[in-house]
């Protein structure tokens, strides 16, 4: 790990010491506790699912994967760390990396599940309602900190954009060798073992499900299953995968045209790319995303008269819903410890900022800022039952193309952007290409 990135986590934890010593001074508290969250089994048996630390943990403690611990926060004082270390012949003891963070916590090894103690007026954050803390006098999860924080989180630190940046760099080895896979004519399964082992993770550390989708499976908004044969024939692939690094995630897609698909479709792929392209060159501080999100439609129906998909206007294309109906969901999302971070619907003083009606699947509504991370994911994608409708009603849409198109499924291209003062920071290595 390199001394640079060690030196922006020193900073990181010195400004977050600060800035949440205000926070609990503006709310009155002496001492909060963080939990990191454990796996729950399923019912009536011994194995849980896959687990990953709180986000509120992991902004402090880079660790994405310790359970049962607590983090304890006061003002002006060193945080205090008690991590779960039980002495365990079944599994390897937790061990703390040899890194410069350690230093900067009051870190107790604990052999038990531990429930801290708490000073004065104090607060929890976690899911604890199972845990004896009811035995602490605190107030659970209160709303107006919890929103204070998560607008603390929605702003990324040097530290994190070095985080989210490396996440995307080694996501994108991942994402090349999912295109040699396809090449290769592999079918889903070996897809997403590629991209694994390109990408260096075991399928329990990935951010959120690898979406690996050939064919009409492209246009499965968030396909979860992975064919084990390769179909007879190659269309489509769409790959939706991501990494984490340090907890921070990247969240990349590329779409691929296949040997079988209509020269459309990848002149499609390639028009998806040049959108992505535009619409990543308007994210700077003061950018509206919904204004945004509104542009990618204005885009989009471009992108169906330029194709011959629609006879009419872009602006009929998009007053008549039909590029809602080619593309169900949001421009992009906010991205940092979790996939769909936090804060992207609220206000920044924590009132709530819905999602436009017409556009209900928007996962962020603000005004951009400097250090914000955001996703920038335009989609066209063939979904007979979005279609469906449509037929109804008599649109000028090129029905013979669409339909030719049913096969491939969809598109959509995904990079994940860094907000500054003087335009988009693009945290995807642009080589991952078309
Ligand atoms: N991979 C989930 C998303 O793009 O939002
Ligand atoms: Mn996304
Ligand atoms: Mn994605």
């Amino acid at each position: 790990m390199s001394t640079q990135l060690y030196r922006l986590q020193q900073e990181h934890l010195i400004h977050l010491q600060r800035d949440y010593a205000a926070l609990l001074e503006e709310h009155h508290l002496d001492s909060l506790a963080i939990y990191s969250g454990h796996a729950n089994a399923y019912f009536a048996d011994d194995q849980a699912p896959a687990f990953q630390t709180y986000g509120h943990f992991m902004h402090w403690v880079p660790l994405a994967d310790v359970q049962h611990s607590w983090l304890v926060i006061r003002p002006h004082q060193r945080p205090q760390l008690y991590l779960y270390a039980p002495a365990d012949f079944w599994h390897l003891p937790t061990r703390l990396p040899e890194e410069p963070w350690v230093d900067e916590f009051d870190i107790r090894l604990c052999s038990d599940k531990v429930t801290p103690a708490l000073e004065g007026n104090a607060a929890i954050i976690g899911d604890v309602a199972q845990l004896p803390t009811s035995s602490l006098n605190a107030q659970l999860n209160p709303t107006a900190l919890i929103n204070r924080l998560d607008e603390r989180r929605i702003i990324k630190s040097a530290y994190e954009i070095a985080c989210l940046r490396e996440a995307n760099r080694i996501a994108v080895a991942g994402h090349e060798a999912a295109q040699a896979a396809f090449l290769g004519a592999s079918g889903e399964l070996d897809i997403q073992l590629a991209y694994l082992a390109g990408s260096r993770q075991r399928e329990s550390a990935v951010p959120y499900q690898n979406i690996m989708g050939l064919n009409d499976h492209a246009g499965v908004l968030h396909y979860q299953h992975y064919d084990t044969t390769p179909p007879r024939q190659r269309f489509s692939l769409l790959v939706d995968a991501g990494r984490r690094f340090r907890g921070y995630c990247a969240d990349i897609t590329r779409t691929y045209a296949g040997p079988d698909a209509p020269a459309l479709f990848g002149e499609l792929v390639g028009a998806l790319h040049g959108l992505k392209d535009e619409l990543v060159k308007e994210v700077t501080t003061g950018t509206d995303f919904i204004a945004l999100h509104e542009q990618m439609h204005q885009r989009l129906g471009n992108i169906l008269v330029a194709h011959d998909l629609f006879r009419g206007s872009s602006e009929q294309a998009v007053a008549e819903g039909v590029t809602r109906a080619f593309c169900p969901h949001g421009l992009g999302h906010s991205l940092g410890l979790q996939v769909h971070d936090v804060a992207g619907l609220r206000h920044p003083d924590g009132t709530p900022a819905p999602a436009p009606s017409k556009h209900p699947a928007l996962r962020l509504t603000r005004r951009l800022e400097q250090g914000m991370v955001v996703t920038i994911e335009p989609g066209l994608y063939f979904i007979p039952m979005l279609l469906a409708p449509l037929r109804q009603h008599s649109l000028p849409i090129n029905w013979t193309l669409v339909d030719h198109c049913l096969p491939c499924g969809g598109i959509r291209i995904e990079d994940n952007i860094a907000v500054t003062d003087q335009g988009p920071d693009n945290l995807t290595p642009l080589t991952i290409f078309k």
